[in-house]
């Protein structure tokens, strides 16, 4: 058991990190966040990293604008290296991570992903969901692999996909449970009480 040393990349609002800080501040989860990085320059998540007075820094990750390669890449490390981090958390950063940070934090980069994967990787899965007439959807915390939303799961939550729903209140729908999930995931590697077999998170 030991405390987590977080380091969050995003690229948007920053919820999810925002339920991290939240299940600190409340004693829920053994970690600190030591560094948020974004690749948006005026995204939110930096705001809020700052107004709880964590360390944080626009990454510029050009030329590159799907993925995490090249000197951005080299700097990220650099950055989460300094600032001690042992486990990075990708809340919402829209970039694919490439196998130099993987191998950089072996088993320790982590990703939520709104879908119960396998099904819908990839972007705007709930209105995926919804467009192929599911029935529940869900969101789902797992180590990263080389793949894309690919690695072993840690967490998933179901919601109902209701007769109504819009792309946008199911995708409400799934982010309160997000917010649930993600310090979950954590606690759980927090704890060390679990171990990867193949595809597997054996937990407890
Ligand atoms: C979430 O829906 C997350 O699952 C997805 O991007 C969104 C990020 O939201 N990968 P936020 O920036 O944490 O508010």
């Amino acid at each position: 058991m030991s405390r987590l040393k977080l380091g969050v990349l995003g690229s948007g609002a920053g919820s999810n990190m925002q339920s991290i800080v939240d299940a600190i501040d409340r004693g829920e989860l053994d970690a600190e966040i030591r560094i948020v990085l974004a690749d948006v320059p005026d995204a939110k998540i930096l705001e809020r990293a700052k107004r709880h007075g964590i360390p944080c820094a626009y990454l510029d990750c050009a030329p590159f604008r799907t993925k995490l390669e090249g000197p951005a890449e080299d700097r990220c490390i650099e950055l989460l290296k300094g600032a001690g981090v042992d486990t990075v958390v990708l809340a919402g950063f829209m970039r694919i991570v490439k196998p130099k940070l993987l191998a950089a934090f072996p088993d320790r980069v982590v990703n939520i992903h709104p879908a119960l994967l396998p099904a819908f990787p990839g972007v705007h899965s709930w209105t995926q969901a919804l467009d192929y007439g599911c029935k529940v959807a869900g969101v789902t915390v797992h180590f990263v692999d080389a793949g894309t939303d690919s690695g072993p799961i840690i967490v998933q939550k179901c919601v109902p996909v209701e007769e109504n729903d819009t792309p946008e209140s199911l995708h409400a729908r799934i982010q309160v449970q997000e917010h649930l999930a993600y310090p979950e995931a954590l606690r759980i590697i927090a704890k060390g009480d679990f171990r990867i077999e193949g595809r597997r998170v054996r937990i407890g």
